[in-house]
């Protein structure tokens, strides 16, 4: 049978003030009503039950996240899994995938990421429903997105030859995967963008779920063994000691760069990780003078600014290509083209504020 998993999980602080450790990024609504969780919720409705999408996400975030579910579809927030301590994605997902095999041992499942928009939800389903017939065969499968910039934050799938011929009009057939590389450098990302052939892991994944514990039984033996008696007896608050005992371990560096039977669907579906503030510019609507505004602003002789408000009034004058986000307790304003530092300037926020 089909489940779905949801990584719900990590820590976000490329949109700082917004996204704090108390609201990380998948919780909130960037691009709309909803957050980008219950976006993505939304998205897998069509195709899989609602007793069988889990979630995953850290204790500290469980209720925000079960309430946001519960508005969606009540019985989304029974299944919620609470992680005592941030393990990385391949930890939570080892968890949630045993606890479906103690019922279901072939069940085909997909893993997605909670923390990106996807702005078309047929080619949407359609990939998926490639990434099964993949999954099917043995294969644990991508979605791939085309690369348009040597982007360092994703991981670079080498795609090989094709598996099945075409099957839908948006989403091509699966294809084999020569190599996976994750989060290269800047300069090996340009050789492959030059180079072709690559693209960006889209952080979903389909595979059967023994076919998964089998890998992970090869690649990561101690977080398979951690998994299985995790899930042994069906809690859904992890116990503390096994969970710290885990490696902190990504999908992607401790399976996916080491298998081999791995394949990817290539899919053009309006995939936008809204990874920094001056993606979210890009992607929203702006006014005549270019402004993407949000919340209580005034904007007199200033163009092509992002000017995003949560509490209070941004007024602005004269001012070009900024980003200014202002929160109840704390504003930031930077140049937009500086945006993908701002890493830095929260970890000196955390030093001395
Ligand atoms: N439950 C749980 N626990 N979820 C987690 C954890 C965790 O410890 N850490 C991260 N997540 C969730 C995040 O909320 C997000 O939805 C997803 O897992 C991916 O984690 P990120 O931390 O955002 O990963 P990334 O963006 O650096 O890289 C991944 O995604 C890229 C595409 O957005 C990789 O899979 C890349 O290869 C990929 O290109
Ligand atoms: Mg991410």
């Amino acid at each position: 049978e089909r489940y779905a998993i949801i990584l719900a999980g990590g820590s976000g602080t490329r949109l700082w003030p917004l996204s704090r450790s108390a609201m990380p990024k998948q919780l909130l609504a960037l691009n709309g009503e909803d957050s980008l969780l219950q976006q993505t919720a939304r998205r897998l409705l069509p195709r899989v039950a609602h007793d069988k999408l889990i979630t995953v996400t850290h204790a500290d975030h469980r209720f925000e996240v079960m309430g946001q579910l519960h508005s969606i579809h009540a019985s989304l927030a029974d299944n919620v899994l609470s992680e005592p301590i941030g393990r990385n994605t391949l930890p939570a997902i080892a968890w949630a995938v045993a606890s479906i095999a103690e019922k279901d041992p072939k069940a085909l499942i997909g893993v997605f990421s909670s923390d990106h928009a996807v702005s078309d939800q047929v080619a949407f389903n359609q990939a998926w429903e490639s990434a099964e017939e993949a999954a099917l065969d043995g294969y644990l499968t991508l979605f791939g997105m085309q690369p348009t910039e040597p982007a360092v934050g994703y991981g670079y799938i080498q795609a090989g030859s094709a598996l099945k011929k075409k099957t839908s009009s948006k989403a091509s057939g699966a294809m084999s995967v020569s190599r996976f590389v994750e989060k290269p450098d800047a300069k090996t990302a340009r050789a492959y963008l030059k180079q072709g052939g690559y693209y960006w892991n889209g952080g979903m994944f389909v595979f059967r779920a023994d076919i998964f514990l089998a890998m992970l039984k090869k690649y990561q033996p101690a977080i398979h063994i951690a998994a299985l008696s995790l899930s042994n007896g069906g809690g859904k608050v992890a116990d503390f000691d096994t969970y710290a005992a885990l490696p902190d371990l990504s999908i992607d560096y401790g399976v996916l760069e080491l298998a081999d039977k791995v394949a990817v669907v290539p899919v053009d579906m309006g995939w936008n990780d809204l990874g920094s503030w001056e993606a979210i510019y890009q992607q929203r609507d702006k006014d005549e003078q270019g402004n993407m505004v949000k919340g209580e602003v005034l904007a007199v002789d200033s163009q092509d600014n992002l000017l995003w408000s949560e509490h209070g009034l941004i007024a602005t004058l004269g001012l070009q290509n900024l980003a200014v986000v202002q929160t109840r307790d704390a504003t930031m304003v930077c140049p937009r083209d500086r945006v993908q530092d701002l890493k830095q300037l929260v970890a000196s926020v955390k030093e001395t504020h």
